[in-house]
C-alpha cells in the first residue's frame, strides 16, 4: 500500500472507533454527549490515532483486522509472543484528550477563538458551560475506554494509563498550556521557556502516542525509549510549523482563525525567532525525529513518510 492509501487506511479505523466508543448524541444529557461527538467528529488530521495505529503495526508481523470488533478486548493480532493487542481504543482514547485540550484551549478565557477545524468552536457552537464540560467528559471518556478495552490485560492497561495521563498531566500538556498562558505579552521569555511551552503543551501528546502504540505492540523499553524521543521531535517539529502557519497561512486552509499568535501577544518560534530560524528548527527536529525511528523494528517507512509530510502541511 503506498503512504496516502496506508494513511486513510489508518484514518477509516480512526473514524470508526471515535464513533462507536464515544456515548452516541441521544446518551442522556444530549446536549453534552452532542456537544462532544460536534468536537470529536468534526475532521482534524488525526495525527494522535495514527501514530498509536501505526506504530504498534511495527510491531505486528502484519495489520490489524480492520473488521476486528473493537468492543472486544481479546488480542486483535499475535505477534508470536502473545503480546500484540487491539490499538484502536487507545487511539480514540488519544484523540479524546487532544480534542478536550482545543475544546479548552479555544475557550475565552485562554486563547478566544472562534473557530476549530472549519466549524464554530465548541463553546460558540453550544455555550461555555457546556464546552467546559464536553471538554471533562472527553478527557475522562479517555480512561474509561482504557479501563474498558484492556481489561484483560491489566499490565498493559495499567502501563497505557499511566502514560497517557501523565502525558496530559500538570507536568506536561496542561503545564505546557500554563506556561504558554503565563508568556503571553512576556517581552522577556527566553528560548528555553519556549522549547518548555512546546515541548510540554504539544510534543508531550505526539511522544505518547507513539508509546502507546509500542506499548499495545509489545516494545521493548529500548524500543519505547525511541518511540519517546521521535514523538519529541516530531512534536517540537509540529508546533513549531503551527507557530509558522498561523503566521503566514489563510483561515480557510487552516480551518482555525490565522494571525491570532501575533494578535494575543502569544511567544512563538516566529515572535521569538522569526521565520526563516523556525523553518530552520522545524527542518532539523524533523530530522532528528526520522533520525530516533531508525532505532525502531520493522517497517519504518509509513511513519518516515508521515513525519515529513508533518514537515510540508499547509494546515
Ligand atoms: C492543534 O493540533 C493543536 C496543536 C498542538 C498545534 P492539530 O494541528 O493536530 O489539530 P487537528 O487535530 O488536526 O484539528
Ligand atoms: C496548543 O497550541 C494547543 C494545545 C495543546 C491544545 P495552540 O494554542 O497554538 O493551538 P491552536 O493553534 O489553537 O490549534
Ligand atoms: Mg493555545
Ligand atoms: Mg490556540
Ligand atoms: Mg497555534
Amino acid at each position: 500500500m503506498d503512504f496516502s492509501a496506508q494513511f486513510e487506511h489508518y484514518r477509516l479505523q480512526v473514524e470508526r472507533g471515535l464513533d462507536e466508543l464515544t456515548p452516541p448524541a441521544g446518551t442522556r444529557p444530549a446536549r453534552l454527549h452532542e456537544a462532544m461527538r460536534y468536537s470529536l467528529l468534526a475532521g482534524g488530521k488525526r495525527l494522535r490515532p495514527v501514530l498509536v495505529l501505526a506504530a504498534a503495526d511495527l510491531f505486528a508481523a502484519a495489520g490489524l483486522d480492520p473488521q476486528s470488533k473493537i468492543h472486544d478486548p481479546r488480542p486483535a493480532q499475535s505477534t508470536g509472543s502473545g503480546r500484540s493487542v487491539d490499538p484502536l481504543a487507545a487511539a480514540v482514547a488519544v484523540e479524546c484528550i487532544h480534542t478536550y485540550s482545543l475544546i479548552h484551549d479555544d475557550l475565552p478565557c485562554m486563547d478566544n477563538d472562534d473557530l476549530r477545524r472549519g466549524r464554530p468552536t465548541a463553546h460558540k457552537q453550544f455555550d461555555e458551560a457546556t464546552a467546559l464540560l464536553a471538554g471533562d467528559a472527553l478527557l475522562t471518556l479517555a480512561f474509561q475506554l482504557l479501563g474498558r478495552h484492556y481489561a484483560e490485560h491489566p499490565a498493559l492497561c495499567a502501563a497505557l494509563a499511566r502514560a497517557i495521563a501523565d502525558a496530559a498531566g500538570s507536568e506536561k500538556l496542561i503545564g505546557g498550556q500554563m506556561a504558554d498562558l503565563l508568556a503571553e505579552k512576556k517581552s522577556n521569555a527566553t528560548a528555553g521557556e519556549l522549547e518548555y511551552i512546546h515541548l510540554n503543551k504539544t510534543a508531550a501528546m505526539l511522544s505518547v502516542s507513539l508509546v502507546a502504540g509500542g506499548l499495545c505492540g509489545g516494545a521493548t523499553a529500548t524500543q519505547l525509549a525511541a518511540l519517546h524521543d521521535t514523538g519529541r521531535h516530531l512534536g517540537l517539529a509540529f508546533q513549531i510549523m503551527d507557530d509558522i502557519l498561523d503566521a503566514t497561512a489563510d483561515t480557510a486552509t487552516l480551518g482555525k482563525t490565522a494571525g491570532k499568535d501575533a494578535k494575543a501577544g502569544k511567544t512563538t518560534y516566529v515572535s521569538l525567532h522569526g521565520l526563516e530560524a523556525s523553518r530552520k528548527f522545524s527542518r532539523q527536529h524533523t530530522e532528528a525525529a526520522i533520525a530516533a525511528l531508525a532505532a525502531l523494528p520493522g517497517d519504518q517507512s509509513f511513519l518516515r513518510v508521515l513525519i515529513e509530510s508533518m514537515a510540508v502541511r499547509s494546515n
